[in-house]
């Protein structure tokens, strides 16, 4: 069942009900102003961290779902109905309902009795600000008479703080009122500590306000009936402690057919220390002003839409697919690499399941979100390593997360998370092949933020290498110290009571535990390592490299080969895990997938029998499982990974982020067919008939599917932030259709089920344009021919030339 369509010319998904079986939301916001949009009008607002800057404030954990958003309601006073055009909070049946989510921004359109709302709401690309147009219609015969009131609750700041600290922040609230209520500031902590403060606006007179929550809602009413909305009057309270909010009421009269606009801004400022006041106790508004009067027209606000507009189109034009495959060509032209810019923007700090209280920016999350970015906008990319960098230590280990508004390491969960290093590598490797900029690897870069002991980003990267080569177990296999990719292999952790975190109990490093997944790294990453000391001229330091990956590899088909897959790790008493031995958790994917798409056991025959192991043991219609057998029991041993309910997670459910290394492992050995079976299992677009059963939204990656022991199979959890996005990115655009960009230039080398058909590619690769054209020919995998600019190439590689700015590119499959 489906709850909407895909809208691929308008480059929108549309939801035509509003209940949905979760909330489905969309992002605002491409730099650092952000907000969260659900198809109900629920989310909130942050600026740069969703924890430290939070600007409206959201309910976690409530019933019913989705609550808290920026509302609008509308009342019509002839019959004193009251609605929303998102239908929550007040859930009044609607006679019709459109949410259309695009790029950085939501529509909805609504009617109930013949009045009809249509609402925009996007952040403009310039400003630190959300714009919501609001169109209201009369299709009555006859005169309509509407009230219209905004809604948005203010968080005081620190959102962690905010949903604990009663005692204080009840009392710390503070607002200022201007042009007669069509201006409302948040100012609450501006006196001290800050010089930011939060205004929401509307363009035109209104007829009154309200800034204190309890005057507007009443003490025992929800956003779903509010008093004010009910008396059809508010009260031009002006908050002070409890809880400050902005709600702006217009009374309209409409003429059969007429349609009035309103604009409201929602926005963060920030003063300079010396500059914060224009008068005692009142907060410098300048700035505020000045951005508010540019989205006073509706000219205004359209030409700031279709300059969002022209932003995506232009960036989406970096890669872009038309094939015979509809629903291929959707996810690549547009919502895989939405989900990438998304997932790079947030990491893993602020959906609907990641709180923002929590974690912040993830180093191996971050790294991982890089390689489906960088070719979006490689200047960012650039900035992000030289930030995730500044948060590894001298001894090449990292802090696991860092806060996105300090950028300084998080100390609570600290490090030890032994992959973490080699995910450097993966990022910085992936830039440079894109940008071919080697002078990123000359940037000096401080290691935990103290520029002190700064070494040049090549020196991190030796760091990250030397970390794995040094930290070995008795197998030779690398140490897994908290936990690798997996973050509930917590195979040195032993938590025995509950609320301990599985993560950060236990020692960081275990002199025994073992990860063959970190072996798979060390053989992929470590060779990009290599090859970046080659670039720099330095062939001592790649030999060097690549005698340790020579004994790395060793390890792998010996130490962490089980005769049919790769074992998935030693534990802290050296027994296996993810083996025949035992009794459950016998096979896992990780070092399948990542040993495979490492080459690890390719020439050996190894890889075959792994990959033909996942396919019986691990496979289900819905995607690849983590691992089979469930566990059913806690093992105290192995950690977090045990804990889960059989089919849920990293037990035995279908973690997404690693069906795309089965895949691309899959086309190493040239299996098209297989890779692609695979890519659509876990694929939006192909699962959308089964939105009920998948219940995640069908345009993104959702981090887990639930397994075959799960007694919900096939249903989605914790959709947007997932390195789902990034991967498939990267197995569809790189390995599947095959366009990988080298140090050389872009190689060409598809690998597509029998009967995909030809398909043209184009490619914006340095400063070139590259127009792509495959002629499949039936093969799965092999170029005959290469031709380029009208001339046969031999190899895969498109040499690139400096100057060159088109590259006609003909390949022949066969
Ligand atoms: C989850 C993991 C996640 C980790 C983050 C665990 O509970 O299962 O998926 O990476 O928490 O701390
Ligand atoms: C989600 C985390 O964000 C990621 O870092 C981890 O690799 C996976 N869970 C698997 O545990």
């Amino acid at each position: 069942m489906k709850y909407g369509y895909f809208d691929d010319n308008a480059l929108e998904y549309v939801i035509t009900t509003p209940k949905t079986p979760l909330p489905w939301i969309n992002y605002l916001g491409n730099k650092e102003f952000f907000s969260l949009i659900s198809n109900t009008c629920g989310g909130y607002t942050f600026y740069k961290d969703a924890k430290l800057l939070r600007l409206t404030r959201y309910r976690y954990n409530n019933v019913p779902y989705d609550n808290n958003g920026k509302y609008f309601y509308i009342k019509d006073n002839t019959d004193s109905s009251v609605w929303n055009p998102g239908w929550q909070p007040v859930k009044a049946a609607l006679d019709s309902y459109e949410c259309r989510h695009g790029l950085g921004y939501s529509t909805f359109t609504s009617s109930k009795n013949d009045v009809e709302a249509k609402v925009l709401t996007f952040v403009p690309m310039e400003d630190n600000c959300e714009v919501s147009q609001i169109t209201i219609t009369n299709n009555k015969g006859k005169d309509a008479m509407i009230s219209l009131f905004s809604y948005v609750e203010w968080c005081l700041w620190n959102a962690d703080d905010d949903m604990k600290n009663f005692q204080r922040n009840l009392s710390t609230g503070e607002v200022e009122v201007t042009d007669g209520g069509s201006t409302l500031y948040h100012k609450t902590e501006y006196r001290e500590r800050r010089n930011h403060y939060a205004v929401y606006s509307v363009n035109a007179p209104v007829d009154g306000f309200d800034t204190s929550r309890d005057a507007f809602l009443g003490a025992y009413n929800g956003p779903d009936s509010p008093d004010v909305v009910a008396d059809g009057k508010c009260t031009n309270s002006v908050a002070s402690g409890w809880s400050p909010i902005a709600s702006h009421q217009i009374n309209l009269q409409l003429k059969p057919g007429e349609s009035k606009t309103f604009i409201f801004v929602l926005a963060y400022v920030e003063n300079p220390e010396d500059d914060k006041w224009e008068a005692p106790s009142v907060i410098n508004k300048k700035p505020a002003i000045a951005l508010l009067s540019k989205y006073k027209t509706e000219d205004a606000v359209a030409k700031a839409l279709a300059e969002l507009k022209s932003y995506w189109k232009e960036l989406l034009s970096n890669y872009h697919i038309s094939s015979k495959n509809e629903k291929v060509d959707r996810m690549v032209n547009i919502w895989n690499q939405y989900q990438c810019m998304v997932t790079f923007n947030m990491s893993r700090s602020a959906s609907y399941y990641e709180s923002g209280i929590g974690r912040g920016m993830g180093f191996r999350d971050s790294c991982q979100d890089l390689l489906g970015f960088v070719h979006l906008i490689p200047d960012r990319a650039r900035q992000r390593i030289i930030d995730i960098a500044s948060t590894q230590f001298q001894d090449g280990s990292a802090y696991h997360q860092y806060q996105p508004l300090t950028k300084k390491g998080n100390s609570d969960i600290g490090s030890g998370f032994n992959d973490d290093p080699l995910w450097l590598i993966a990022g910085t490797s992936a830039y440079v092949r894109e940008t071919g900029d080697l002078s990123i690897l000359k940037e000096m870069v401080p290691f935990d933020n103290d520029m002190s002991v700064a070494k040049t980003l090549m020196g991190h990267l030796k760091c990250s290498f030397d970390f794995t080569a040094t930290h070995k177990g008795p197998h030779g296999l690398p140490l897994i110290g908290r936990a690798d990719w997996n973050d509930c292999l917590n195979l040195n952790c032993f938590s025995e009571h509950p609320g301990e975190s599985f993560q950060t109990f236990g020692p960081s490093e275990g002199p025994v535990a073992e990860s063959v997944f970190i072996a798979g790294m060390f053989v992929k990453y470590g060779e990009e390592y290599a090859q970046l000391c080659e670039l720099l001229g330095d062939q001592a330091e790649a030999d060097r490299a690549r005698d340790e990956i020579k004994k790395v590899y060793e390890a792998a088909i010996t130490a962490g080969w089980d005769g049919e897959w790769f074992v998935r790790a030693y534990d802290a008493y050296s027994h296996k895990v993810g083996s025949k031995e035992c009794e459950e958790g016998q096979i896992y994917i990780e070092p399948q997938g990542f040993c495979v798409l490492a080459g690890i056991g390719v020439k050996e025959g190894l890889a075959e029998k792994a990959l033909k192991s996942v396919e019986e043991r691990l496979d289900t219609k819905y995607g690849v499982m983590i691992l089979q057998p469930a566990y059913t029991k806690y093992h105290l041993e192995l950690g977090e990974v045990s804990s889960y309910p059989p089919g849920y997670k990293e037990n035995a459910g279908i973690f997404c982020h690693n069906n795309p290394w089965v895949s691309i492992a899959e086309t190493v050995l040239g299996h098209g067919d297989r890779a692609f079976e695979i890519y659509k299992k876990t694929c939006p677009a192909y699962i959308e008939d089964i939105s009920d059963v998948h219940c995640t939204e069908p345009y993104v990656y959702s981090q887990m599917v639930a397994g075959r022991d799960a007694k919900f199979f096939g249903q989605g959890k914790n959709s947007w932030l997932t390195g789902t996005a990034a991967w498939t990115f990267v197995n569809i655009s790189q390995y599947i259709l095959g366009v990988y960009p080298t140090h050389k230039g872009l190689s060409i080398d598809p690998c597509v089920p029998a009967d995909f058909g030809d398909f043209e590619i184009t490619r914006k690769y340095r400063d070139a344009v590259y127009n792509i054209s495959v002629k499949q020919n039936g093969a799965q995998k092999g170029i005959k021919k290469l031709t380029v600019n009208g001339k046969e190439v031999s190899g895969n590689v498109i040499p690139y030339e400096e100057g060159v700015k088109e590259y006609n590119v003909v390949a022949e499959m066969g």
